[in-house]
């Protein structure tokens, strides 16, 4: 299949494209996805292979009880056992529980998912922290503990599977995010995988607000040997993949690196797609980084707006525990400043780069109910925050049309709508492109959840849209992919 292509140099499409193109919503093939099997959900939560244990909750204690008194919560140690608690925990610990009486206990997490289907699972590799043997563990949300994957010397192993990285030589602790492929596409199908990338993406975001906040510094790792790494971790084939690296150590410990290694030319890579698989384990299969020896030079470019200081009275452990996805707008207006508010806290830049592409994600802004603020679609200029009017006028209905019907999205005040050039997305970073963006987007969705809780606003990502009609709304090509919508009201008390 050629899909449409905006260079129009290149004969094969990328397989993002068609990845893309093959899992839009449609109002007129929607039904034709077939039902959902509640009966064939698979457990939210992996079997413990190990016997040991070691457990975070009691290393949260004194985190909490500062938040329990109200009080800020001062730096702990910028290193060892308490540190990855906090931020193994703040990032994607279980912070509520639905009971309903009778039925089985379902958790929220510290960031959203899709559907509450938490499909994204963290490993750490850790040395020198103390009251931790060097090892690689796996977070077990539920049982709040870390349990042994791999003891033993294997640094040398991690740096090779991240080409060498010079932050994985200065850093003791990497948080590996993977995403478990079937949690997801039991209910959401061929469409899941864009929804695993979009959620860890929230909680990468949570984890890069938690270091700011305690003065840790963080290197973004998108480039790796994907088989390396899913050896080391031992993850079933095709079934979790491993999506993104971070190393983290104290303030002022990482190299400054930035940019990402782009993945194979989409040409090349689209030869490793076996038809015989799910389409998004092919999309997956065309995002690998196979070989270091044709690896092509790390992608550069900026990151973030215009500097912005997050405010001495924003807690970031609060407001974290505190955030919850809105379920329903009042309809009420919100003012144009608390929107720029959100957008400079969203957008800022954050020391180390905190996006994996460089300047290829689109911003919309569909303000529907925005005092000081024409209704209307604004491009939002992620470098200046500028508001662009791109058209005039009341989308409140096709808001509510595009996102499938969804009540939130007719009563919210405003909508960020991500889209992303796939032709050039793939162009630059090959189909790993696909996966950088998704979660860029994801991480900036988390970034404007936060701050809606500290603005005591309500926020909700957005997973289920009508694809072409939000480009028809935001008024980009097709050869646009929307990737996510955020949306943020005023939630009804
Ligand atoms: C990628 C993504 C897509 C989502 N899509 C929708 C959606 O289409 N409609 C909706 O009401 N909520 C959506 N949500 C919100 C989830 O339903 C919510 O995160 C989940 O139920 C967990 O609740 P919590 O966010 O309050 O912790 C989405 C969240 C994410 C991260």
């Amino acid at each position: 299949m050629r899909l449409a292509h905006t260079s129009g140099a290149d004969p094969l499409a990328s397989f993002t494209e068609r990845y893309h193109e093959l899992t839009k919503y449609n109002p007129h093939t929607i039904d034709k996805l077939g039902p959902v099997h509640w009966d064939r959900q698979p457990p939210a939560f992996k079997a413990i292979s190990s016997k040991t244990k070691i457990d975070l909750l009691s290393r949260l204690q004194s985190v909490m009880d500062h938040l329990e008194k109200d009080e800020t919560v001062p730096e702990g140690p910028e290193a060892g056992l308490e540190n990855i608690a906090r931020l193994l925990f703040f990032t994607l610990g279980l912070t509520a529980r639905l009971s309903e009486p009778g039925g089985e206990d379902h958790f929220l997490r510290a960031a959203p998912s899709a559907g509450g289907l938490y499909p994204t699972e963290m490993y750490v590799a850790a040395r020198n922290q103390s009251g931790l043997p060097d090892g690689i563990y796996h977070y077990h949300s539920l049982k709040s503990a870390l349990i042994p994957v791999w003891q033993g010397a294997f640094w040398a192993d991690l740096k090779h599977y991240f080409l060498g990285h010079p932050a994985v030589d200065a850093s003791g602790l990497i948080l590996i995010f993977t995403g478990l492929y079937g949690r997801s596409a039991w209910r959401y199908k061929e469409r899941a995988y864009r929804r695993i990338l979009l959620d860890t993406g929230h909680a990468v975001g949570n984890l890069l607000e938690v270091c700011r906040s305690a003065g840790l510094d963080h290197s973004l790792l998108g480039g790796f040997l994907d088989a390396g790494l899913e050896e080391l971790l031992f993850l079933g084939a095709k079934e979790e993949f491993p999506l993104l690296g971070v190393a983290i150590g104290p303030g002022g410990s990482l190299p400054a690196v930035s940019g990402q290694y782009p993945g194979e030319h989409p040409a090349e890579a689209i030869r490793h797609a076996l038809p015989s698989d799910a389409m998004q384990v092919q999309q997956n299969s065309c995002e690998r980084i196979r070989n270091e020896k044709q690896l092509r030079p790390p992608v550069e470019g900026p990151c973030g707006g215009p500097a912005f200081t997050v405010p001495e009275g924003f807690n970031a452990f609060r407001t974290i525990l505190g955030r919850r996805s809105c379920r329903k707008f009042n309809s009420k207006p919100i003012a144009l400043d608390k929107v720029r508010e959100a957008l400079s806290y969203a957008f800022r830049p954050q020391g180390a780069p905190w996006c994996l592409t460089s300047g290829h994600l689109r911003f919309h802004l569909v303000a529907l109910n925005v005092t000081g603020l024409m209704p209307g679609v604004f491009r939002i200029d992620p470098t200046t925050l500028e508001l662009n009017l791109q058209r005039a006028g009341d989308f409140r209905t096709e808001t509510y049309t595009m996102c499938l019907g969804q009540d939130l999205a007719e009563e919210c005040a405003y909508a960020v709508v991500h889209s992303a050039d796939l032709a050039a997305l793939a162009g630059t970073y090959g189909d790993r492109g696909y996966r950088y963006a998704c979660m860029d987007a994801g991480q900036l969705g988390e970034r404007i959840n936060l701050w809606a809780v500290h603005q005591a606003l309500g926020s909700s990502g957005i997973g289920g849209y009508y694809d072409d009609q939000a480009n028809e709304l935001v008024d980009v090509p097709l050869t646009h992919g929307i990737l996510y919508i955020t949306l943020v009201g005023v939630p009804e008390e």
